[in-house]
């Protein structure tokens, strides 16, 4: 990566370090991750909802501004070998204790080395990229089937929004039966990105059989935002850089949802320069080699004795 682009981005003619992305995330977050400030934990009640694609999804409750939860402090959570670490935060003012037993998390970690999480959806990472998983876990819902979502609002290029991108791929064994991978790319030949799977989970082990749709919707831009005045913000996006904002929505009034085990999950990767472009793993090479295989070697097994059959008999011919 050459920070392409790069003035914006102001990282030179290098590409950052891992410890660097993760200062900068800690810098800035939960406020700024890295340039991603996610604003307001939305809560919907979709008990008459059934249309899984409604927007919004249910009628919204009053939503919770992040800005006014209290957050721990970072530094007990900071783990240098993992390079994470983890906010977890609660709202000040909580009258009906919805938070007494839950948090809202976010936890940030750089890679040192291009891989794959543990944890689905598993998308590949290189060493230029951090990971953001959200998780709200044993907050108590408003009602018996709430959607959550989480308004996002990410710093733009000059006067644009960053473009979103929708790439569509064959079934995966890294996040099964998700098709689709969302991708938010700074600047034509991409100096940042933000991609996710369209997917979140209502367990911690993240299973098939927990996993919700995620909606996204349009990107606009916003005035309702400042950019953090952090300084290493200022000098990572400049100050002349307006915001755009989108919301995020996880989960459909069919379920399953929050309301199994009070869980919701979802990741993101962020990073500099162009995002990793996933290769198709081995195990779906295989299953294509044997599905497009078979038939193919049936077509050519026929042809052959076909081809054998005519010269046997044009020989029988000849030799009458
Ligand atoms: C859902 O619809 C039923 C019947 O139409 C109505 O009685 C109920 O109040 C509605 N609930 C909500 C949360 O809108
Ligand atoms: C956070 O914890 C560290 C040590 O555990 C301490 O030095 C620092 O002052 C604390 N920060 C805040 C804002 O409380
Ligand atoms: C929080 O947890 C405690 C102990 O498990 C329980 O007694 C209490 O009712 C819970 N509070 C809420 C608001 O869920
Ligand atoms: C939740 O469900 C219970 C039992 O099904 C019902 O008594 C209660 O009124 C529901 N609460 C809301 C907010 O819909
Ligand atoms: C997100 O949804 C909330 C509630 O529906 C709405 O008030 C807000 O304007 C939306 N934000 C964006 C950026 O669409």
């Amino acid at each position: 990566m050459c920070g392409c682009g790069g003035l914006r981005w102001g990282w030179g003619h290098s590409a950052p370090s891992p410890m660097l992305l993760l200062s900068l995330l800690l810098s800035s977050a939960p406020f700024g991750l890295l340039g991603e400030e996610t604003r307001q934990l939305l809560e919907f009640d979709s008990t008459n909802v059934s249309d899984a694609a409604a927007e919004p999804p249910g009628r919204p409750y009053p939503p919770y501004l992040l800005a006014e939860f209290s957050w721990n402090n970072i530094t007990d959570t900071l783990d240098l070998a993992t390079l994470s670490a983890t906010f977890q935060g609660h709202p000040t003012w909580d009258p009906t204790k919805a938070f007494a037993n839950g948090s809202l998390a976010f936890r940030v970690q750089a890679f040192s080395r291009s891989g794959r999480p543990a944890r689905p959806p598993r998308l590949l990472h290189t060493a230029d990229s951090c990971q953001l998983e959200v998780s709200l876990a044993g907050a108590s819902s408003r009602g018996n089937r709430s959607l959550f979502g989480l308004e996002v609002a990410t710093v733009g290029q000059g006067l644009d929004c960053p473009s979103a991108r929708e790439q569509h791929s064959i079934d995966d064994e890294y996040a099964p039966a998700v098709f689709q991978l969302d991708q938010l790319l700074w600047g034509p030949v991409p100096s940042g990105f933000v991609q996710w799977r369209p997917v979140a989970f209502s367990q911690k082990q993240g299973g098939r059989d927990s996993s919700l749709p995620c909606q996204a919707s349009p990107l606009h831009p916003t005035l309702a935002y400042s950019l953090p005045k952090s300084p290493i913000i200022r000098a990572f996006f400049g100050s002349q850089s307006n915001l755009c904002a989108f919301n995020l929505t996880f989960g459909a009034s069919t379920g399953p949802g929050y309301w199994d085990q009070n869980y919701l999950s979802w990741s993101m990767l962020l990073g500099v320069g162009a995002p990793p472009v996933d290769t198709l793993s081995p195990l779906i090479l295989g299953i294509m080699a044997a599905a497009l295989g078979a038939p193919g070697l049936m077509l050519l097994g026929g042809a052959l004795v076909l081809l054998l059959h005519h010269k046997r008999s044009s020989e029988y011919q000849s030799i009458n």
